[in-house]
């Protein structure tokens, strides 16, 4: 979409009819909506809620993981452990910074994370127990993830559906390690194919409320549907996780906790269960296992990291007044590179 055209910089009536109708034509035309393009307050609004609570889920998810790299059975597990929490944390910072192309800025998100006035995903609520977490959460959560974030790659907002794509390339590493690592487990000792066995029943149900609430009870999803910011509806992506997990549980080894699983030819999809949609809203109103664990946790990560961030902005203003870097936009090379993660 051309940002010349399109500008917000007029109050004039008929000028604003013109910006409403380019905006549609370019969503219209699968044409990308750009930072400093005019857009309709709703949709702005839509994507800074959405892009923060993705943001908010990446970096409170780095916790339950985060819990099992001290007891890595491995080096080799460590170090892959180690890469994928910081994977998680590398995520929400692109994503801090496309909200930011929209005017709201990383502190006011963090407070509003930090204060209960913005959510994360309900699944990183749920406590991790055993080290087979760490592999159920790579197949079942990231791999539910991939699924929610492969169509966002297509989205309309370009800082976001760009910020997709090399979140999307590194999620499916984490979907696959998880994978890996129940199979290891799967096929060892008897104890150890328990373990896993245990852990896939305790992530599956909590997986398939990540696409959250059935089509007919989803509040936002037919507006963000039309601005093409979501692709498919929730039960659609509901099916197609399943569908893609049953054949790889059997290769597992591993059975998923739900009797009524059914391939119907019919539809050529795999039929399931109910799920017990009771759950899913305890845990979004706050009674989930570990809700108050993971946001203070949080607020005092972000209470002890105080002095970096007041290092780092005292390094970028020295650098910002000597002509090294760009007046006032922060000038040192990570946030260089930062912008560029979103560009
Ligand atoms: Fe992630
Ligand atoms: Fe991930």
């Amino acid at each position: 979409m051309t940002s010349t055209l399109l500008e917000e910089d007029s109050g004039d009536a008929g000028a604003q009819e013109e910006f409403e109708a380019a905006f549609e034509a370019a969503v219209a035309a699968d044409e990308r909506i750009e930072p400093r393009d005019w857009m309709p307050d709703a949709y702005r609004a839509t994507l800074v809620r959405q892009m923060a609570q993705h943001a908010h889920s990446e970096i409170i998810g780095m916790q339950p993981e985060a819990n099992w790299i001290t007891r890595a059975p491995s080096l080799r597990r460590k170090a892959i452990l180690m890469a994928k929490v910081q994977d998680e944390a590398g995520h929400g910072l692109y994503l801090y910074s496309a909200a930011e192309t929209l005017g709201t800025g990383r502190d006011e998100l963090l407070d509003k994370l930090h204060s209960g006035r913005q959510k994360y995903s309900s699944i990183f609520n749920y406590p991790t127990l055993t080290w087979a977490d760490v592999g159920a959460i790579g197949w079942l959560v990231d791999g539910a993830a991939i699924t929610n974030q492969v169509p966002l790659c297509r989205c309309s907002y370009g800082p976001y559906a760009r910020a997709m794509v090399r979140i999307c390339k590194e999620e499916s590493f984490h979907q696959r390690q998880g994978y890996e690592l129940l199979l290891a487990l799967s096929r060892g000792t008897e104890a150890q194919h328990a373990m896993a066995q245990d852990a896939v029943d305790r992530w599956w149900w909590p997986s398939l409320m990540m696409f959250g609430p059935p089509d007919e009870e989803s509040a936002h999803s037919s507006r963000s549907m039309a601005w093409k910011i979501k692709r498919h509806s929730n039960d659609e992506l509901r099916q197609r996780f399943v569908d893609i997990c049953v054949p790889q549980a059997e290769a597992l080894g591993l059975t998923l906790p739900d009797p009524e699983l059914r391939w119907n030819e019919e539809r050529g999809h795999w039929d399931f269960g109910p799920i017990d949609w009771s759950e899913f809203h305890a845990v979004l109103k706050g009674n989930g296992p570990c809700n108050e664990q993971r946001i203070s946790q949080r607020r005092r990560a972000h209470e002890e990291g105080a002095w970096v961030r007041e290092a780092a902005a005292a390094y970028a203003a020295k650098h910002s007044g000597d002509g090294r870097g760009d007046s006032g936009d922060g000038g040192g090379d990570a946030e260089g590179a930062r912008k560029e993660a979103v560009a």
